[in-house]
């Protein structure tokens, strides 16, 4: 066949070898290629109508071409789109990150989530003159050298390849600890065995979809005032989606560094570190106040297409009550599956806050850490998002399921009739009855 003639993922995967992007790839029967996405549906170059729980993997949290977004993204381009220099879109997404992030006092942006975990970490060495950093077991911080120490919490998870990557050099990973999520103790044993070295503590508030067990946050924060750390929440996922002020705000507990991304882009390519004025000035070149410079820089930081999206997104994040319509919806979409499950005798959890949540099946134990989690039927897991893929849900099998303000109830029911069959399916493959 030649080019022309080819299926789209076929053209796509001559030259994008897997016809993939990243480290998730979708079964080869069910690979797709986006033509355009509508609210909560993605249509695909064979026309097909697929219901998307993967939302860009996060960001689309108003839905697909949300007309405010795209007319903010129309508005600036016809203005410019890109100037690498001071804009008024990017002065404007600042302030309501400054306005609406506890504590924060200032932002720098950056293209992502990896880059905003990547200069948080180099800003926290920067300002305690110190290089350990440490992580939490199964955690994702991006994709850059030293996040991936860990990740994923079991390599044959999802097929992924995370800190068996070949290309990471032993001296990246050597100053990165690693301690149990939602396990204080281990927190504090492993912080303190560090202390006179231990820049920063990073951790996804809500890690993957563990939600953090009461008081965990609370004793990092101590931890980190204990031992001289700075504390580093990865806001990328909970960032402005679990409330407003995101994680912070919703378990009460402040960060000194806050790392944003997927939502605060509107879909485009923006991230951001936010923290005190104090903090940010070590990025500032020649700014007085802080001894010593930390570099940062990068092309497309504070673009203005990407503020403008960002900006019109959160807007309307807020004045649709956009988060209480997400929350609605997992809350109907969870009701539903929990019956479903109950009703074919199948050990199934949900795990997540309220506003996104991952599938588990016949955990050994309640799914409250890593260990717990990985004692459920992963492979089950996977085989049920790639079953729901098959029947017209779009999800990355294994991964967590995304929700925007914009799937209805009739999305719901499409959900609950592919999860219906999806489980039939796994529970002939899988050993998952109750
Ligand atoms: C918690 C968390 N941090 C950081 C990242 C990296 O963000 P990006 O993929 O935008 O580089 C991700 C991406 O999924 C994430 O989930």
């Amino acid at each position: 066949m030649n080019g022309a003639d080819a299926s789209p993922v076929d053209r796509a995967d001559r030259v994008i070898p897997g016809a993939c992007f990243g480290y998730t790839r979708i079964p080869d029967e069910d690979a797709f290629v986006a033509s355009h996405g509508r609210g909560s549906r993605i249509f695909t170059t064979a026309e097909t109508e697929l219901v998307d729980y993967t939302l860009g993997s996060g960001p689309l949290l108003v839905g697909h071409a949300h007309p405010r977004v795209t007319r903010a993204i129309a508005e600036q381009a016809a203005k410019g789109t890109h100037f690498y220099a001071m804009n008024e879109p990017a002065i404007s997404l600042a302030e309501l990150i400054v306005e609406s992030v506890p504590r924060v006092e200032a932002v720098k942006f950056c293209a992502d989530g990896s880059q905003a975990t990547f200069f948080a970490m180099r800003l926290a060495r920067a300002a305690t003159g110190r290089e350990t950093v440490m992580k939490f077991a199964g955690a994702y911080h991006g994709h850059h050298d030293y996040a991936l120490p860990s990740f994923p919490g079991v390599p044959e998870d999802r097929g992924a390849v995370g800190a068996d990557s070949l290309g990471i050099p032993a001296g990246a990973t050597e100053k990165i600890v690693v301690a149990g999520f939602n396990d204080l103790v281990s927190a504090q044993d492993m912080a303190r065995a560090h202390r006179g070295d231990l820049a920063a503590i990073i951790v996804e508030p809500v890690q993957r979809s563990l939600p953090p067990a009461p008081g965990f946050l609370q004793g990092l924060r101590e931890l980190a005032d204990e031992t001289g750390a700075l504390l580093i929440f990865d806001e990328v996922v909970t960032g402005f989606r679990l409330s407003r002020g995101g994680a912070q705000e919703r378990y009460g507990v402040h960060a000194d560094l806050v790392a944003l991304g997927k939502a605060v882009g509107g879909g485009t390519a923006v991230g951001a570190v936010a923290a005190s004025r104090e903090l940010i000035e070590y990025l500032v070149p020649g700014s007085p106040g802080a001894s010593q410079r930390s570099f940062m820089s990068g092309t497309l930081n504070g673009n203005p297409l990407g503020a403008a999206a960002g900006l019109a997104l959160l807007r309307e994040l807020d004045e649709a009550r956009g988060r209480e319509a997400i929350a609605a919806h997992v809350a109907e979409v969870s009701a539903g599956l929990r019956d479903l499950a109950q009703s074919k005798s199948i050990a199934l959890d949900l795990v997540g806050p309220d506003v996104f949540f991952d599938v588990v099946f016949a955990p050994r134990e309640p799914v409250v850490d890593l260990a717990s989690y990985l004692s459920s039927d992963r492979a089950a897991s996977t085989r049920f998002g790639a079953e729901m893929l098959h029947r017209g849900i779009y999800v990355v099998p294994g991964a967590k399921f995304y929700v925007s303000s914009a799937h209805t109830s009739a999305d719901a029911e499409r959900f609950l009739a592919a999860a219906d069959a999806a489980l039939d399916v796994v529970a002939s493959v899988h050993d998952v009855a109750q």
